[in-house]
């Protein structure tokens, strides 16, 4: 469980995220940067992560026209970041230029469906499939392109696993412990459940950062309470 818990350093200043890297560390190696803490300091926040040793997963979801995510990507190379990803629904070329654009090791995964959204919500934006057959269409699609692995919620681990294989790396987040609240996520699974179904990282946000001790909240997922 050690290496495959990451933290989503979901707060709003570098003050706040150097706290939380620093109460948490070395217990927990992957911190999550997303795009609140990115669009406030920007690289400053990679910085911070790597200077304290630990390894960064940049969730910026970049989905654009293939040039442009290309030429994200050659950004995020040089920042010499762990895990970066793309949305899946920006295509296969997107997907592939995305690979192509690799120059350093990095994993690139693909998002399938997000964990907040449940098969109401795809029917409204027009995709008439539950979100586990989306998904396992999204994460072929993926790996037919190219990329490292995906993002997808418990539910969808072990047919994604099937679908894709060992090496394909799976990446979920809406990950809650028992009897913590849900928020806005819609398909959500437990740590310790998620792991075996075949996760080889899960992320966590609020039920450690919002905890009243996150290296505590943070040692009972390590540990395998639950
Ligand atoms: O606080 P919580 O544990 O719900 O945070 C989950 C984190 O994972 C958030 O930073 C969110 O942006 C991210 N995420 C997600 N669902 C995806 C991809 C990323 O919840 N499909």
């Amino acid at each position: 469980m050690k290496e495959r818990l990451i933290v989503a350093l979901d707060v709003s200043s570098l003050k706040k995220a150097t706290k939380l890297v620093d109460v948490l560390y070395p217990a927990v190696k992957i911190f999550k940067i997303g795009s609140q803490l990115f669009t406030k300091v920007g690289p400053d926040a990679v910085k911070m992560v790597h200077k304290k040793r630990a390894r960064v997963f940049l969730d910026l979801k970049f989905h654009d026209i293939p040039n442009t995510v290309s030429l994200a990507i050659e950004q995020v190379c040089a920042m010499g970041v762990f895990m970066a990803n793309v949305h899946a629904s920006g295509g296969r070329v997107m997907m592939q230029r995305a690979a192509e654009a690799k120059k350093k090791p990095l994993v690139i995964l693909a998002v399938t469906v997000l964990t907040s959204i449940d098969k109401e919500a795809l029917s409204a934006i027009g995709i008439n499939r539950t979100p586990l057959s989306q998904a396992e269409r999204l994460a072929m699609l993926a790996k037919s392109s190219g990329l490292d692995g995906v993002v997808c919620s418990g539910n969808e681990i072990r047919a994604i696993r099937k679908a894709c294989g060992a090496k394909f790396i799976i990446v979920t987040p809406g990950i809650r412990p028992p009897g913590s609240g849900t928020q806005d996520q819609k398909r959500i699974m437990a740590p310790k459940l998620a792991i075996s179904c075949g996760a080889d990282y899960i992320v966590v946000g609020r039920p450690i950062i919002q905890a009243k001790n996150p290296l505590y909240a943070a040692q009972k997922i390590l540990r395998g309470i639950y």
